[in-house]
């Protein structure tokens, strides 16, 4: 528990006493219309680093130079290019990086992922997931479970919220599995629900997932770069998460997936292509497949090198600022956000965001929500408006500073002054 003061005097001596202060400088800002822009959508695309387009320029030359033969040659010879990453995405995830491979696309990598790990059997055939989970996931399960000839509706449980963007409680969820427990073969849901901003407790759930013998994975899209987490100890399943939003690794960024070493060497189903073949054995182009002995076995195609390349550059920043240093302030700065917010008003909104959260904060607008996002932008603010009535905000450790959150505040707390009359 920290102390504040609300006063722009005491956000500048947080921003002066703040020891991560300097990589704020390593991210290109938004500067549209000629006003500089303070960006608080790391929830939806995190800010582009400095060092970017140089590591993706670094890929063309060597494509240029050295074509093909830059698999094998040069400083970073492509072909362990994914394995370098592995080590920073294990401390962000908390996993063994032989539990890690990145890949894809997030959407894709859930489908890749059904295919392992929902194994109904009898009655034990249902899919546990939130009622406000991301379309895309609600899309990728309904349509996975028509592929294998069975009725969504016959299989998927929701976890329900009476009111919309009303938080469900871990408790509730947990006990859902537990009464659920003859029926459910996999519990699926969100690290973080991309809504609300809730944070779930990830090993309650899973423990009792484990416990029901039921399988347990989650979206990380909001949670992977944002808060703490223990996946291998958790003794999840699988996860897969988008490289995007906090890990700042561009729009489309290639997916990351965790699977826990216990489904490493056991006959599993898994779709498989040739990138996902032992490397020793990957260019003797034999008909049988030979596994890597670690979640690359999940690999299908030839790794996307400017993808891998932007996602290295954003990986080294987190390297150099480091893990343990962002949560503090990120702890530091969720403290700071709820003080001051404490000092507006709830005639025009309320937040849905319950205590348990990482970066991003969300307001529930009763009236003139759209007015209140148009006057935060139009100052300057980049946050998001979410349909249909909801005014997301995420301040970011890495770029974000104390001083932006309290202009944030102040100009919130105008705008609903100034509309709550109307
Ligand atoms: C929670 C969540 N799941 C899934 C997706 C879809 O990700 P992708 O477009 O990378 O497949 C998103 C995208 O923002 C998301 O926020």
């Amino acid at each position: 528990m920290y102390t504040f003061e609300n006063s722009l005097a005491f956000a500048n001596k947080l921003d002066e006493e703040d020891p991560l202060k300097i990589f704020r400088d390593q991210f290109l800002h938004p500067n549209s219309n000629d006003l500089d822009r303070v960006y608080f959508l790391g929830n939806s695309l995190g800010l582009q680093p400095k060092t970017t387009k140089a590591a993706v320029q670094l890929v063309l030359e060597q494509w240029q130079q050295e074509g093909v033969e830059s698999f094998f040659k040069g400083q970073d010879p492509w072909l362990n290019f994914h394995d370098k990453l592995l080590q920073q995405l294990a401390i962000i995830v908390g996993a063994h990086p032989h539990e890690i491979t990145v890949m894809n696309q997030l959407t894709v990598n859930i489908h890749l992922m059904l295919v392992s790990f929902y194994r109904p059997v009898g009655n034990k055939n249902k899919i546990l997931i939130e009622s406000k989970a991301f379309p895309s996931d609600q899309y990728a399960i309904a349509s996975y479970l028509r592929h294998i000839g069975l009725n969504p509706d016959d299989i998927i449980i929701e976890v329900n919220r009476e009111n919309e963007g009303e938080p469900v409680s871990d408790e509730e969820i947990v006990e859902v599995i537990n009464q659920r427990e003859d029926e459910l073969a996999l519990v699926f849901l969100s690290g973080i629900n991309y809504y609300t901003g809730q944070l779930f407790d990830l090993k309650a759930i899973s423990k009792a997932a484990k416990s029901i013998g039921a399988m347990v994975g989650f979206d990380l899209a909001h949670a992977a770069g944002n808060v703490e987490l223990k996946l291998h100890d958790w003794d999840i399943d699988f996860a897969c998460w988008c490289s995007y939003k906090y890990l700042n690794a561009g729009p489309g960024a290639v997916g990351g997936v965790f699977v826990h070493e216990k489904h490493h060497h056991l006959p599993i189903s898994r779709l498989e292509g040739w990138w996902g073949v032992q490397l020793e054995e990957r260019f003797l182009m034999k008909k049988e497949f030979i596994p890597s002995p670690n979640a690359t076995s999940w690999q299908l195609s030839t790794p996307p090198m400017l993808l891998l390349a932007s996602l290295d550059a954003s990986l080294k920043i987190i390297d150099s600022a480091g893990w343990v240093r962002l949560l503090e302030k990120q702890g530091k700065m969720i403290e700071w956000t709820d003080f001051l917010l404490q000092s507006i008003g709830d005639s025009l909104f309320r937040r849905i965001t319950p205590a348990r959260r990482g970066c991003q904060i969300s307001l529930q607008f009763k009236k003139n929500g759209k007015e209140v996002y148009h006057h935060l932008f139009e100052k300057g603010f980049m946050i998001d408006w979410r349909e249909p009535d909801v005014i997301r905000f995420a301040p970011v450790p890495l770029y974000n500073s104390f001083t932006e959150i309290w202009n944030f505040i102040q100009s919130l707390k105008e705008a609903v002054n100034e509309l709550s009359l109307k």
